[in-house]
């Protein structure tokens, strides 16, 4: 099947996967920019997208693309939230996908950091206020404590292990 991947990144965690994912299977990968041009030779599409408060950025674009209702798309989000937090990436899936597209979209998760060094104004702020009214939540989650902490300082968890199970179903294709 002829696969390309395109991504939306910001600060290069979702371009790294991107770029790990291609080489793996071999096919190009793309920021979602040029990918407006034309998409039109590919079968298969994985789009990648970070997590801005709890929403896959540019995946709505992508899915409204009137040339994706023939094609096999696959998404992954990349995020600060841990790998092994199952019922928050759950909940990442319900909220981003409706269920008709859960059935027909896989979805998979690979975690990543922060980087502030790379951020622009506004995620900064954003981020900060996240990370404040988190704080002062009473009662925190054990997610939420950890969130609280990863939202103050910058930290690179990426692994190329968390692409195999991606690249394992594209190559089953
Ligand atoms: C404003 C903002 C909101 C974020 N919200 C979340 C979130 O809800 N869940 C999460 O796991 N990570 C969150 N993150 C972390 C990013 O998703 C993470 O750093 C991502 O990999 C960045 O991708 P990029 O480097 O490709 O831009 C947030 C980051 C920013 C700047």
């Amino acid at each position: 099947m002829n696969t390309i991947v395109v991504y939306n990144s910001k600060t290069g965690f979702t371009r790294q996967y991107g770029e790990w994912i291609a080489e793996e299977l071999g096919c190009k990968a793309i920021p979602e920019k040029e990918a407006k041009k034309d998409l039109s030779a590919y079968e298969c599409i994985i789009y990648g997208g970070w997590l801005m408060a709890g929403k896959i950025t540019g995946l709505d674009a992508m899915k409204a693309n009137p040339d994706m209702s023939h094609k096999k798309l696959i998404v992954y989000a990349t995020g600060a939230t841990d790998h092994r937090a199952t019922e928050v990436i759950e909940k990442v899936k319900v909220d981003n996908l409706t269920p008709e597209e859960q059935e027909k979209i896989p979805f998979f998760y690979m975690e990543s950091g922060i980087n502030f060094k790379k951020m622009g104004f506004f995620s900064k702020s954003m981020l900060k206020m996240m990370g404040k009214s988190l704080n002062k939540k009473q009662d925190k989650t054990p997610m939420e404590e950890a969130m609280a902490k990863m939202f103050e300082k910058s930290s690179d968890h990426t692994s190329k292990d968390y692409i195999q199970p991606l690249v394992d179903y594209v190559k089953d294709l």
